[in-house]
Order: C-alpha cells, then structure tokens, then sequence
C-alpha cells in the first residue's frame, strides 16, 4: 500500500538561530526546543559543536545537549536530537556531556523511547571548494578525512546515527549554479561509505529551481544512491523551496529540513535566507494527503512566537494567513 508517511527534520534551533547577531537566551532556545516536540516534532536539530569563534551563537550547545538529557522534553512521539561537529574537537565537546549521562539517550541498537531520547550527530560537507573554505576552513579532501573520524568515533564510542549534509548542491554564493550533480554524487557515495546514515542534500542559496532539483536526484539515482539514504534541506531565498520539495517528493524523497518560522540563514552564505517554513510544508504536505504527525496550528504558534522573540518578521506565508496575522 502507499506510504504516505514523511519525516520533517525541524532544523529551526540549530540553523535558525545559528546566524542571528543577538545574544538569544539558553531558556528561549529550551522553550523553542520543547514546543516544538510537543507540535510532534519527532526529529530536532538542537545546536552545533563548532567554533564559537565562526558561530558564536551556538556557544551554549553543551548546556542544550544536557537540558535535554537531564529533562526529555514532553512529546507525543519519541524524539531525536541532532547536533553538528564539524571534526573531533566538536564531537568529543558533546562526549563529554554524554558521559556525564551514559544511559540517558538511545543509540542505533535501542530505538528512541519517550524516556530516552535518540541523538544525531551532523558532519557538512561542501559540493564546491570555495563554499568548504569559507565554511569549514579547509579543502573538500581534507573535511571528507575529518568526517571520517567523526563518524567512526561517534558510531564506535556511542553507536549514534549520523546524519551528512552535502551543502551548495544546487547553487554556490561563490562559484554560482555552476554546481556538478556528478561531483554531488562522487562525495556522497563518499559519506555513505564512510558510514553516514543519511545525506541531507543542501540548497544552502536558495538557488535551486524545479528542473535543477530534477536532475540532481536523478543523478543520484543513476549513481546508485536509494531515496531512503537522501534528504532535502531547501532554503527558500527565492521562494522556491516548496516547489522544489514537490520535485523531491514526487522522486520518491520522504525526509525534509523545515524550519519553524522559515528562520535562518547560513553565516558564511551571504543573502541565503531561511530553511521553508515547517508551517509552510505541514500545510503543503496536508494538502497532498500525505501525514507529518505535526500539529499545524501548534507550529504557526510557535513561529509567531519565537520570531517576535529574536524581532524578526514571521517568514512563514501559512503561519500567517493560519493566524490571520
Ligand atoms: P579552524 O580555525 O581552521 O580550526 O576552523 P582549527 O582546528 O585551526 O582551530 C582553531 C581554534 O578553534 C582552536 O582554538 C580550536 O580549539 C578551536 P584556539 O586554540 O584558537 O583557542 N576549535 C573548536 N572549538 C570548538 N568546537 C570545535 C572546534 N574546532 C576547533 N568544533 C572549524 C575550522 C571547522 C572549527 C571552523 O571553520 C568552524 O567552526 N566552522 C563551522 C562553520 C559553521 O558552523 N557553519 C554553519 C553550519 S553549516 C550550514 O549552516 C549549512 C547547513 O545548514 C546545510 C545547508 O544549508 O547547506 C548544514
Ligand atoms: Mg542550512
């Protein structure tokens, strides 16, 4: 029978917030969290382990990571707690929470319970060379071998699932659409084999278009990489991002980043704007018939709420026709 379930992966905590100038609260960033699973938000992507000298506001992701340990939040499905760590400097900043909490978190062999959350750990890579060292500060070789040990030690130390974003796949600030789909799927055969469970394929500028995101699946496809192992983080700088899903879906695609509120931006892409809007997909996925578990009007709530609380506009078109707002 037709499965019409889709996983959204809420990227708002993390990516949202990652590139804002103020100062944003440990306790806003917690409430942010804890609504948001309580929409039925079952996967979250809750801070980074990288330089607080290249992203200063995501500093406070150790405290996140033990919140959360210490208080499961509240939520009517298990969750998943995600978190990059671009090398093992990052990775083992998170160790050190997890050893302080060895039996609080699920791993790969014991699913997610409501007690015991399931946690991620995120490596991004670049599809260009330009985007790696603006972002990462290194070559694309030279952060595919760091990846390497971060996924091998987050997977030996505390089998935990790791998630491998593929940034600039459809358009680079630097290099323009000039992006080989080819190239895409040379790097993520790469991750897969290095052990990534998941590739989350960046449209990181927003650039991408509906024929673009077409035959980059379809590139992938022919490279041997199944649908299940792909998901689509669409930024929305031109508006695009819901008709790029459609394309994705449509390939067969059922995982998609969205962030509450449509906020982001990525610091080192200048213009990008935010993720689609979680309020934005539910709504379009709805429409298709197909099931996210994610309660709309709780989340058109919560977008109103937390951008009123970082004074940025709600980006989210169904959040505000939803609250009349
Ligand atoms: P680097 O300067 O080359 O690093 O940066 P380094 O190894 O030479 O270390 C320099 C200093 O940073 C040292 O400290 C290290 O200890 C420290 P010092 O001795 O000077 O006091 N350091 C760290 N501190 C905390 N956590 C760490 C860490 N690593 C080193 N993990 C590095 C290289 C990768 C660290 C840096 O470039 C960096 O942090 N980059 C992250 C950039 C970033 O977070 N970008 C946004 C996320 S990606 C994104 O948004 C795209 C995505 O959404 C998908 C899409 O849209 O396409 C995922
Ligand atoms: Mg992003």
């Amino acid at each position: 029978s037709f499965d019409n379930r889709v996983k959204l992966v809420e990227v708002g905590p993390r990516d949202g917030l990652q590139n804002e100038k103020m100062a944003i609260p440990l306790a806003t960033k917690l409430e942010l969290i804890e609504r948001l699973a309580k929409s039925g938000l079952s996967t979250i992507e809750a801070g980074s382990f990288v330089s607080p000298k290249w992203v200063p506001q995501m500093d406070n992701s150790s405290d996140i990571l033990q919140h959360l340990l210490e208080h499961p939040p509240a939520s009517p499905n298990p969750l998943t707690f995600s978190f990059l760590a671009p090398n093992l400097k990052g990775l083992n900043n998170a160790f050190t929470i997890l050893a302080q909490h060895p039996t609080a978190f699920a791993t790969e062999t014991a699913p997610p319970t409501k007690e015991k959350p399931g946690l991620e750990i995120a490596v991004f890579a670049s599809a260009t060379e330009s985007f790696s060292q603006k972002n990462l500060n290194c070559d694309i070789a030279t952060s595919l071998a760091r990846f390497k040990e971060v996924i091998q030690s987050a997977k030996d130390t505390h089998s935990l699932r790791v998630r491998a974003y593929l940034s600039v796949v459809l358009g680079c600030p630097f290099e323009g659409y000039d992006v080989n789909p080819h190239r895409v799927a040379e790097i993520a055969t790469g991750l897969l084999e290095m052990g990534a469970d998941e590739i989350a394929l960046g449209d990181t500028t927003g650039m991408g278009t509906a024929p673009r995101t077409k035959e980059l699946l379809n590139c992938l496809r022919a490279a041997g990489i199944r649908n299940e192992d792909i998901a689509m983080h669409f930024h929305d700088t031109y508006g695009q991002a819901l008709v790029n899903t459609a394309v994705a879906l449509e390939h067969g695609i059922r995982t998609f980043d969205c962030s509450v509120g449509g906020l982001g931006g990525c610091p080192y892409s200048p213009g990008a704007t935010g993720n689609v809007a979680t309020e934005d997909v539910v709504y379009f996925m709805e429409t298709l018939g197909m099931e996210t578990g994610v309660d709309l009007d709780a989340v058109a709530d919560i977008g109103q709420w937390i951008t009123g609380e970082i004074g940025k506009e709600n980006a989210s078109t169904v959040g505000r026709a939803v609250l009349g707002a």
